[in-house]
């Protein structure tokens, strides 16, 4: 792992990476995976956990929302379901991320990286006025980047490739960060097919043949649409189970980090 600003007399501020990804796609254990190997490349990074609802963190936290609000009392409080338990539970947590700033802050010189996972529900975060205060405050503040997380076995059809594809970009226009998509679980299936699809229309449109129905014909269109945020996007294939990929990560993320500040 290249040293964030290796060479410079101050150290470097650390990098945030918040870690976004549908339920189920392995954002904890790419979360405890990265942590492990940036402990074993003697980095220690300082870790987030926004999951209220998670039972049992695989990784030690240094800070833990669970800590602050526990959600099932959040629910019985609000008489809330478990989605909006979870959303409040955040909203909560938001109002104090002040403190959690300053104790990013006081790790300036010891962590190099900022690990954030993130609630299993994607949307309680991206589409939620809290988790923007949240991005907004660690972006305007560290260099931070968006590492999407894709289960890149449950992708493997050309119409659930092209959804994630297009929820990914909906994140990026959102955030309006650095953004890395990270293909995940690739110990069950190589990622090269689907970086394939997003570099030669062709391939796509081909694996698209196979199907004929309504959606087709919009994922063909989308399909040249979208060609304009594959061509900038920054991918790398990871097995979070087997911690394979993990040096590539992190180079990607430090030229997303180099980029965006050429940039803005
Ligand atoms: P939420 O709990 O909904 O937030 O899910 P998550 O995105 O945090 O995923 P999590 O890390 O809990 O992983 C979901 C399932 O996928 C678990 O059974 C993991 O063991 C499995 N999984 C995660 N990463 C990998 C991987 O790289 N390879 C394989 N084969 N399984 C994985």
């Amino acid at each position: 792992v290249a040293p964030a600003g290796a060479g410079s007399e101050a150290p470097a501020p650390p990098v945030c990476v918040l870690v976004l990804g549908m339920a189920g796609s392995g954002k904890t254990t790419l979360v405890q995976r990265l942590t492990a190997h940036l402990h074993s490349q003697n980095s220690p990074p300082y870790v987030i956990n926004l999951d209220p609802a998670v039972h049992e963190l695989p990784f030690p936290a240094n800070i833990d929302i669970r800590d602050t609000v526990k959600y099932k009392e959040v629910m019985k409080q609000y008489g809330l379901g478990p989605n909006g338990g979870i959303v409040t539970s955040l909203n909560l947590f938001a109002t104090r991320f002040d403190q959690v700033m300053k104790f990013i802050e006081k790790r300036q010189n010891t962590s190099q990286y900022v690990l954030i996972d993130t609630p299993g529900q994607i949307e309680v975060f991206t589409w939620s006025a809290s988790g923007t205060i949240i991005t907004e405050a660690l972006a305007s503040t560290f260099p931070s980047v968006v590492v999407y997380v894709m289960d890149t076995s449950r992708s493997t059809s050309p119409i659930t490739f092209m959804s994630n594809m297009l929820y990914a970009c909906s994140i990026l226009y959102k955030t309006k960060l650095p953004f890395i998509l990270a293909m995940n679980k690739t110990d069950i299936i190589d990622h090269s097919f689907a970086v394939e699809w997003m570099q030669d229309f062709e391939i796509f449109q081909d694996a698209l043949n196979q199907e004929t129905t309504y959606v087709s014909n919009l994922t063909r269109s989308m399909s040249l649409v979208l060609d304009e945020f594959y061509s900038s996007l920054k991918v790398v294939g990871v097995s979070a189970v087997l911690g394979t990929g993990l040096d590539e990560f992190f180079v990607k993320v430090s030229e997303a980090v180099d980029e965006y500040e050429r940039e803005y």
